[in-house]
């Protein structure tokens, strides 16, 4: 069975795409094979490598096509469903089921049988929706970027306040896998304090940081992993670094 990880903070661009990308890239060049769901309307994580295809999560969701129909090879050893505008009217949808708990499961329920993939990776948005409810408990992982900027750790939080709701589901085991911090200046005596701080509250769960690397940024306008764009770059470093962290951490 495939391991299913949610990318999830509750604030925008805290490097939750970015770390779809280069972690199912990383995966993905280590021999796993890895398919990326991308949950967010803004749909970058096609637009990051270079993908279209006519169907997606929404009409997946929506029960029009089966996931498989919407699988769309990006790299070798790495597929996605795209996301786009869709989702918006697929969230709409969801509000109207009159059974609450079934609008949560749509997600887990028309993946069940997509069971090839050694890695399932979501990435979300960063709004508390009912998407975001189905990708969580599609998941049975969840990875939370953090940037280290303060502001970032009332995302974490929120994250924390729901998860022991989503806890509250029966049958659900979503295990908290890593607190990725993002964006880490280590010369910043502020980001040296926040990874503190997350290795109090996450202990022994905090990855190695990531550091703030232009190259992560322009690798994604020349439509490129990290390991593609500039393979020798402390971004391809760093992220190298979180894909050995999670395969070895089950
Ligand atoms: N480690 C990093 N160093 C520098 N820029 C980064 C890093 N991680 C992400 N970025 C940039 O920050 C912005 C937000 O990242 P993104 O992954 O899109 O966040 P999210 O998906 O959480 O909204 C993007 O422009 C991205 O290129
Ligand atoms: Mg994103």
């Amino acid at each position: 069975m495939p391991r299913i990880i949610s990318v999830l903070n509750y604030k925008g661009g805290t490097g939750k795409t970015t770390t779809v990308v280069n972690l199912g890239a990383g995966l993905a060049l280590s021999g796993a094979r890895v398919l990326c769901l991308d949950m967010d309307p803004q749909g970058s994580l096609g637009t990051w490598l270079g993908v279209r295809h006519t169907c997606g999560v929404a009409d997946v969701m929506l029960g029009y096509v089966a996931p498989e129909a919407c699988i769309v090879p990006a790299r070798e050893n790495l597929d996605l469903i795209l996301g786009s505008q869709a989702l918006v009217h697929v969230e709409g949808q969801l509000w109207k089921f009159p059974d609450e708990r079934a609008a949560r499961r749509v997600l887990h329920h028309t993946m069940k049988n997509v069971n090839s993939y050694d890695y399932i990776l979501l990435d979300c948005s960063h709004s508390i929706s009912m998407l975001t409810h189905n990708a969580l408990l599609y998941a049975n992982e969840l990875i939370i970027p953090v940037s280290t900027d303060y502001l970032a750790m009332l995302g974490v939080r929120q994250v924390i306040d729901t998860l022991k709701n989503i806890g509250r589901i029966p049958d659900h085991n979503l295990k908290l896998t890593l607190v990725v911090p993002t964006m880490y200046y280590e010369r910043l005596r502020k980001d040296r304090e926040v990874l503190q701080l997350l290795e109090h509250y996450f202990r022994g769960k905090v990855a190695a940081p990531i550091r703030a690397n232009v190259k992560l940024a322009e690798a994604a306008s020349r439509q490129q992993s990290i390991y593609e764009y500039a393979p020798d770059s402390y971004g391809a470093l760093d992220y190298a670094r979180l894909v050995e962290r999670v395969l070895h951490n089950g």
